[in-house]
């Protein structure tokens, strides 16, 4: 995982490398780190096809629920990497340290499905992972994926990543109309809403979440951190802001 904890902390929520603890104090499991967690793992994972590519693939938690057959799963992060390894007890599965962007397709072969849960609202260069994950599919194969969309102000609002800017739904939808046949989108906005109502809660009542957060990064950064929480619900609720899951398909293969 690159660490950019300046760009974080010019403007930001948790920084990743710091998730892990993170994820204790507000008990979420590091092992699915994304809006609806565990259960949304699961629910993903039974109606998924093998061979399967995981882009961003964390602590691969999804990875273990995934139906016997080939998967990869790649992620940036060395200690993602590491855990996930620790994780994921299985000879049908290989992970790859590795920028998504970096890897070698010629190498992993072609996939009925992929996956990448989390992971775009992270990335700076949305359109060349689209293109990752559609050159890396067979023939009828599936892109499923979660992003936001938003007004491209909110920049910083969405990721511990400063590079990384949302896109507006209209230049998403012809960005994702490019490079796939069909696809679907469902919003998810309500649960990523649920989430981050918890997640305040959690600031406004764990003393030891706001010591940890001072301790570490100063008043102002916690101060800025429970604002941001505030604003970024209310464009969540006003729907200035939509959390999405999109499934991309081809009729053919390039
Ligand atoms: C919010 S976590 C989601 C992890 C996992 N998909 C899950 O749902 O539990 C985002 C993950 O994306 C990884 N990531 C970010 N940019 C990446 C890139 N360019 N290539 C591969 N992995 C990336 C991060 O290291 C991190 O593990």
């Amino acid at each position: 995982m690159p660490s950019q904890s300046e760009n974080t902390l010019q403007g930001n929520a948790i920084p990743w490398e710091d998730w892990e603890q993170a994820s204790e104090f507000i008990g979420h499991d590091p092992c699915h780190a994304h809006i609806g967690g565990e259960a949304f793992s699961e629910k993903i994972a039974k109606d998924v096809k093998t061979p399967v590519l995981d882009i961003g693939c964390g602590w691969g938690g999804l990875i273990a629920k995934l139906p016997e057959g080939k998967v990869v799963g790649v992620d940036i992060s060395e200690y993602s990497i590491k855990k996930a390894k620790e994780h994921v007890n299985r000879s049908d599965v290989t992970l790859i340290e590795s920028d998504i962007l970096n890897l070698d397709s010629s190498k992993i072969g072609t996939f009925a499905t992929v996956l990448s849960i989390d992971v775009l609202p992270l990335v700076e260069k949305k359109e060349e992972v689209l293109q990752k994950a559609r050159s890396s599919l067979q023939d009828s194969g599936r892109f499923i994926f979660t992003d936001y969309f938003a007004p491209s102000s909110f920049g910083s609002i969405l990721t511990p990543y400063g590079g990384a800017v949302p896109e507006p739904e209209e230049t998403y939808r012809e960005i994702i109309s490019q490079h796939f046949d069909r696809y679907n989108i469902r919003d998810r906005t309500d649960a990523c809403i649920a989430e981050t109502e918890e997640i305040i809660e959690e600031l406004k009542a764990n003393d030891e979440l706001e010591e940890w957060i001072v301790e570490k990064w100063g008043q102002d950064y916690y101060d800025h951190t429970v604002d941001l929480s505030h604003r970024w619900i209310s464009a969540l609720q006003s729907g200035d802001i939509k959390y999405v899951l999109v499934e991309a398909s081809l009729l053919n293969q390039y």
